[in-house]
Formats: C-alpha cells, structure tokens, sequence
C-alpha cells in the first residue's frame, strides 16, 4: 500500500462492500484496506462474545498496519465490539447504527419496519436504539437468519432468496410499514429484490452515506484527511477461500479485486 495510511473498513464478509463504496465515493484520495471475515461469516448467529473476539482481532491486525481509522462496517459486529474496540484504540473507531431516525422522520404513517440479524436484534445497544424512537413510531423488527449466507452466496435475485425474504416483508407490509430500514450492511446488496417486493411507497433507507459522511468528519476534525490529490489505493483481505470468493467481490464492488489471504 502506498505511504499514506489506510482507513481499515472491516465486515464478517462481503456487507461491508456496501459502506466502502460510500466511503471511496465520498473520499476518493483515502488509501483503504478492506476485511472481510468470512471463514467466521456470519456473525449475526454467533454468540456476542465470539463476535467481539474476531473484532478484537482483525482490529490488532489493522492497528499493526497503522491504519489512522477503523470503520466497523457491520452492525452486528458494532453492537457486540464497539465499546470495546473504542476503549482500546485512541483513532477513530466509526461502528453502524440502522437509520432508525431518519426512517422515523420520513414515515408518514409512523409505521417502521426494521430488518437486522438476530445477533443486531437481540443486542443491548440496538434495543436502546429502538427504545429512543418508540415513543415517535411503531417500530418493528424483523430479524432475517438465512439472509446474510444468500448474500454470500451470490444469490442476490434468485427465487429463493426472493421466498426467504418475502416471508421477512409479508407481515410488515401487512402492519403498514411505510419506510424500512437495512440494519445490516449486507441487504444494500438486495435492495432491487426487496424493492420489487414492497412496492415503490415505501422508502428503503440504509446508513453506508451517513457513516461515510461521519468518518470524513473525524478525520476532518484531527487534520487527518489525505492531502493527496490521485486516487488511493483499495486493498482486500479474507479470512475464506479467496478464489471462491473474489468472482462475488468483484461484481458487488464493480470491478476486479485481488483478494489477499488474512490468516488470524
Ligand atoms: N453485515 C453484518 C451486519 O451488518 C452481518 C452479517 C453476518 O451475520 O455475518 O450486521
């Protein structure tokens, strides 16, 4: 990687390519390096304490690369690790939170649907988040196991996929859902799927912008954006079989990747 330091962006998997693209868009002259753990993948099934020992992890492995910010591109992984991670490195550490409020905001009906792993529903911090805008809407959570592992398989528009998710969405369209939140950094990667069924009234709101967005803000604040003026450089780590894997990359992140081996 070139002489600047990187801003490590790390997922259980392909997810947070999601938020990546929102942050090389937003900060193209930024070196970035990419993890995705997908011999752990997924996270959202697994104990939190699990979770929170692969975070711990692939943050030592980024710090020892002198990355100057960690970007939590997970929500499942912020809610178990966040804390954590915060009270042990002294750079900015920026972890997912589902676009609760401005879904509140936007609905009309104040009738919110909210799809997350089981591992982001039933943490604390998320339930804490839910507990601020109850008062403000209806908020309903629909925890989608099995949705993630479509993802990572590729099948991002196939019939099954389309029947798992239909049984996520039926019963919250039927409760009036008006605006529907991604609260996971995978389901970007099915928005067109989960479009067609829910219709074009309600709105799909995601949180890869704001995070992208926040991340320019702490870098900005400690003088710490590149001052650079070509294009920084992206590089991909995995934990699984890059050479299954790096056909998915390539496609969801829009062109070729050279995927390096993490063993941790
Ligand atoms: N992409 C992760 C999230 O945002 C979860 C994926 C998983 O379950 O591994 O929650």
């Amino acid at each position: 990687m070139s002489g600047q330091r990187a801003i490590g962006v790390f997922d259980s998997g392909v997810g947070g390519l999601s938020v990546l693209k929102h942050i090389h868009r937003r900060l193209p002259h930024e070196s970035l390096l990419y993890i995705a753990d997908s011999q752990y993948m997924p996270y959202g099934c697994k104990p939190a304490a699990v979770v929170q020992d692969r975070c711990m992890a692939l943050a030592a492995f980024l710090a020892e690369r002198r990355c100057k910010a960690m970007v939590v591109a997970c929500n499942t992984a912020t809610a178990a690790a966040v804390a954590q991670l915060r009270a042990q490195y002294a750079c900015p550490v920026i972890g997912m939170e589902p676009a609760v409020k401005p879904a509140v905001q936007y609905s009309r009906g104040k009738v919110v649907g909210v799809l997350a792993t089981r591992g982001t529903a039933g943490s604390e911090k998320f339930n804490r988040l839910i507990s601020r805008f109850s008062q403000q809407a209806r908020l309903i959570v629909q925890p989608c196991p099995g949705l993630v592992e479509r993802i990572e398989a590729g099948e991002l528009a196939g019939e099954q996929t389309r029947m798992l998710l239909q049984s996520f969405l039926e019963p919250l369209m039927q409760q009036g859902v008006d605006a529907l939140v991604l609260g996971c950094t995978h389901y970007p990667f099915i928005s067109p799927l989960i479009r067609s069924i829910v219709g074009e009234d309600v709105a799909i709101i995601e949180s890869g912008e704001a995070i992208a967005r926040e991340l320019e803000r702490q870098l900005q604040r400690r003088h710490e954006l590149s001052a650079h003026r070509r294009r920084g450089a992206v590089e991909f780590w995995s934990s699984g079989d890059r050479a299954g894997a790096a056909p998915l990359f390539g496609r969801l992140w829009g062109g070729p990747v050279a995927l390096n081996r993490l063993a941790l």
